[in-house]
């Protein structure tokens, strides 16, 4: 998740209503202490809300309550989240360091064996299609809102396990055991990619102004003077189209929070495992991608290759592989004169099991390789 973002250590952290001593175990050792600014600009106004947008468009916004999009942070009060959560504990393999996460006046908290006081959970991440992580939030001491990302997460099949890349985070004294400690930029930066509106003051969040998932407006840029123009009858200027845009503009819209090829740095390798994380760098290192402009499809129509070619962000993610391979052999079809076809497997093969598999980032957790190659 956090690659491109670069790390703030070597605060000191004051903790917001719990003592300065425990805390300071918290701290990270000294590292430089330089300010970045938050690589994920939120928008400078609330946004609209999504019932405005339900007067017209209902479908759409009955379906989204049910995407990922629509689920991308939650509050540790949610009962979702407590039966997930509460109750449940986990040993780090090898080590003593144990976690405990508890309901404390209906509202999710954890305790750690390395750690004397137990500390409330603000914020959980993830809509839980595939994990949930816990974000403890506090203020160092400019005021300034930091964070820990809880070293313990949910996985969708159920199982609280060490998070994506901490399984070695089991450290048995102080706060490294609580997960990655994270200074006011990359803070704003979780909440950035993961929420509509992120309103801050001098470092500090405004958590009661936070407008949580990821809103039409944060993908519909000019979606609240349409809405405007569309309910007094007099709509000056179309809505912005997708499909207006270029595939690589499109898939740069995406990029903004499921990253750009740019933001990697050096030259990328098919063999990079970090990658496979990233679909919208992935993709467009595909000959299918890159090449897309010399197929055209049997309606006539030139061939078009983007994120939306197969993911409606409107709904949960399509799990039918054939209605994913239907995209492959629209283009892939030499018998009609379009891109060649599979040296090695028929047409009704699973073209994603070889040519985009799913790939484990540890045992719970799989990504879409979206580099499309011949592996
Ligand atoms: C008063 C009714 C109304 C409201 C409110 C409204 N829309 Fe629309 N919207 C429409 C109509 C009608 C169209 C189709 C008109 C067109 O194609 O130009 C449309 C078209 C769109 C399109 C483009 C469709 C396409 O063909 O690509 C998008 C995107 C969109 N709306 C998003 C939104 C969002 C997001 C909101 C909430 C902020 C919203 N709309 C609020 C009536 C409305
Ligand atoms: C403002 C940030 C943001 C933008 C812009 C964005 N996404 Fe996402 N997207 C997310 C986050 C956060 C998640 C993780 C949701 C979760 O926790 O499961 C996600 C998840 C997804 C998923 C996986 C859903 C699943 O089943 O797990 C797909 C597919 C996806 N996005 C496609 C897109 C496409 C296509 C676009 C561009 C049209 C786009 N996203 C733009 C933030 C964004
Ligand atoms: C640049 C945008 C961006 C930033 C910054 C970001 N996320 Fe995400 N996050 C995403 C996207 C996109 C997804 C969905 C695809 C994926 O998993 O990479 C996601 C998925 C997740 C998930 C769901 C599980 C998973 O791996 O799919 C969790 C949990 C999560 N992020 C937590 C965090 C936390 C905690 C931070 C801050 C330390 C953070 N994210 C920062 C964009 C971002
Ligand atoms: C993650 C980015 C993202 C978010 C969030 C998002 N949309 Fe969209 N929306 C898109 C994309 C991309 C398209 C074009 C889809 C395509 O070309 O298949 C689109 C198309 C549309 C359309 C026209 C196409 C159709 O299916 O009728 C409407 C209307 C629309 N969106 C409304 C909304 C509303 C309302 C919301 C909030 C509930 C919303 N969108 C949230 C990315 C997004
Ligand atoms: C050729 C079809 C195709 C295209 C194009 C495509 N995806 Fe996917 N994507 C898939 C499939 C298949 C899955 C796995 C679905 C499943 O079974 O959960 C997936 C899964 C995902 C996930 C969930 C996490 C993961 O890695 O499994 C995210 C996030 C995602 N895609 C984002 C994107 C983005 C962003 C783009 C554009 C750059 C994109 N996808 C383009 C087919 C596609
Ligand atoms: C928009 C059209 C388009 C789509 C959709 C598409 N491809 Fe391609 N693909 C191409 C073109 C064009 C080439 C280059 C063919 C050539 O070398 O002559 C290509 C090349 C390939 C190659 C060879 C790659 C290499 O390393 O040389 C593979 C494998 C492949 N595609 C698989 C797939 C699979 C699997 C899917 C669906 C998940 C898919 N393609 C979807 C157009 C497409
Ligand atoms: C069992 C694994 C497997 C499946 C399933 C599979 N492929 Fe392949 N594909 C391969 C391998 C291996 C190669 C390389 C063959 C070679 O170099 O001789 C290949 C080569 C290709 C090529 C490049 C052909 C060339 O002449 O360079 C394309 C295009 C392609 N596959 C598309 C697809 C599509 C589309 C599907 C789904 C209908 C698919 N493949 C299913 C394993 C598979």
């Amino acid at each position: 998740m956090n690659r491109g973002v670069r790390y703030w250590g070597g605060m000191i952290l004051l903790a917001a209503g719990l003592s300065a001593g425990l805390f300071a175990s918290l701290m990270r050792k000294s590292g430089s202490s330089q300010d970045h600014v938050p690589i994920v600009q939120s928008r400078a106004q609330a946004a609209v809300t999504v019932q405005i947008c339900a007067e017209c468009h209902a479908e759409i916004v009955a379906s989204f309550a049910s995407a990922p999009h629509g689920r991308t942070l939650h509050r540790g009060d949610e009962p979702e989240i407590l039966a997930r959560f509460a109750g449940r504990s986990f040993q780090f393999p090898g080590s003593s360091t144990r976690i405990e996460f508890h309901a404390d006046a209906g509202k999710l908290s954890l305790t750690s064996s390395t750690f004397a006081q137990s500390l409330p959970v603000d914020w959980i991440f993830g809509s839980g299609t595939h994990a949930q992580t816990p974000l403890i939030l506090w203020n160092d001491a400019r005021g300034q809102t930091s964070a820990i990302e809880h070293s313990v997460s949910w996985y969708a099949g159920g199982q609280i396990a060490a998070t994506l890349g901490m399984d070695g985070l089991k450290a048995s004294v102080g706060g490294e055991a609580l997960g990655r400690h994270w200074g006011t930029a990359e803070t704003a930066n979780c909440f950035g990619c993961h929420a509509t509106y992120v309103p801050a003051q001098e470092g500090q969040i405004d958590f009661d102004h936070l407008q949580p998932n990821i809103g039409c407006v944060r993908c519909h840029f000019d979606a609240a003077t349409h809405a405007r123009g569309m309910a007094g009858g007099a709509e000056t200027k179309p809505i912005e189209r997708f499909a207006a845009l270029t595939p690589a503009e499109s898939v740069f819209r995406c990029g903004e929070c499921h990253r750009r090829a740019g933001e990697l740095g050096g030259e990328l390798k098919a063999d990079d495992p970090t990658i496979v994380r990233f679909a919208s760098v992935g993709l467009p290192q595909s000959p299918c991608f890159q090449r897309q402009a010399e197929v055209t499809l049997a309606n006539g129509k030139p061939a078009r290759l983007d994120c939306t070619t197969c993911h409606d962000p409107h709904r949960p993610t399509e799990q039918d592989w054939r209605n994913h391979t239907r995209v492959c052999l629209e283009c892939h079809d030499s018998a009609q004169g379009r891109a060649i076809d599979c040296t090695h497997a028929p047409r009704t093969e699973n073209c994603l099991k070889c040519h985009m598999p799913a790939v484990p980032s540890n045992d719970f957790l799989n990504f879409t390789d979206h580099w499309i190659r011949v592996r």
